[in-house]
């Protein structure tokens, strides 16, 4: 389902989820009659939000699990415009790709062909967090690869523990908890820009993966949230001119630097020790800059 944030279910559910209001404030409040205020109840009814009401109005009740409006909150508090949900997808990075506009966020419960880098496969079972994430951002085309780094900061700092792999896989003790999948679809002069990220919370994690439930007492909704809040924070960074700040705290949390390194280029494969994260994103292998590959920590 599509959500909008001038919807009127969605304004709907904005204001119940804040304080309980009658047919006849939610009425006034949108400019609507009180049976189109009853029917966007029916269809927040209808799509999980659990109301309930008597004579003096509506109010939800129980809001444990992520559901399509909430979802929709935290994307439109952090500044996108759209939301897509899903109970299950094929994968939601290929949903971003068909609609093709930017400052969209796709989001699944389950993705029956979730796909991971180098054409791996990215399971998706229920209890993990898919969604994807498109941009345009008004930044140079050579500038993108910044904002793959910039999300996998972004869920490094939304859960303890963890460590960057260069480029932008997270894990908790040396196990990956979430791999993000970056595609480039439009034209060059104007590119769309798709974020996919999956983060295992509270499904089981596949061999040598973990998930964030094994070591700690997160919710869904609270890692959901903890990211979005710091991607909208660190992409502002970005666009105020601090790639600088942001390259350093990749650097500071990124387990790759000091490690004996396999990199494996589409030009070849390079072994050595990373160095750095040189200013323009790439990592730096005995004194080379290496934009992308798969990189194996070897030591
Ligand atoms: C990787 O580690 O290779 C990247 C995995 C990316 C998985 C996410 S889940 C949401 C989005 N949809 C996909 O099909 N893939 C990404």
């Amino acid at each position: 389902m599509q959500i909008s944030r001038g919807s009127t279910d969605y304004r709907i559910y904005r204001t119940l989820s804040e304080k309980p209001a009658s047919g006849e404030e939610l009425g006034r409040e949108l400019g609507i009659t009180r049976t189109a205020v009853w029917k966007a109840v029916q269809k927040l009814k209808e799509n999980g939000i659990q109301i309930e009401s008597d004579a003096s109005g509506y109010r939800i009740i129980g809001e444990k699990e992520l559901n399509p409006y909430m979802v929709a909150r935290i994307a439109f508090e952090n500044g996108f415009d759209e939301i897509h949900f899903y109970d299950v997808t094929d994968s939601t990075n290929t949903r971003a790709r068909e609609y093709g506009k930017p400052s969209v966020l796709f989001f699944a419960n389950r993705q029956t062909a979730g796909r991971g880098r180098y054409g791996r496969r990215w399971l998706s079972d229920e209890g993990g967090l898919y969604f994807s994430i498109t941009l345009s951002p008004p930044l140079d085309y050579s500038d993108l690869p910044k904002l793959t780094l910039i999300a996998g900061l972004s869920v490094a700092e939304s859960v303890p523990e963890t460590e960057i792999k260069w480029p932008n896989d997270v894990l908790i003790h040396g196990r990956k908890v979430c791999g993000i999948l970056s595609e480039l679809h439009g034209e060059v002069e104007r590119p769309l820009l798709i974020i996919g990220i999956g983060i295992n919370v509270e499904n089981p994690a596949p061999e040598n993966g973990i998930s964030v439930s094994e070591l700690f007492d997160m919710s869904r909704k609270e890692v959901f949230e903890l990211v979005l809040r710091n991607f909208s924070k660190n992409y502002q960074k970005l666009l105020s001119g601090s790639w600088d700040e942001l390259r350093r705290e990749i650097e500071k949390r990124c387990s790759t630097i000091g490690k004996k390194v396999r990199v494996i280029m589409p030009s070849g494969v390079i072994e050595g020790v990373a160095e750095s994260i040189a200013e323009d994103g790439s990592l730096v292998v005995d004194g080379r800059k290496i934009h992308v590959g798969d990189c194996i920590h070897l030591r």
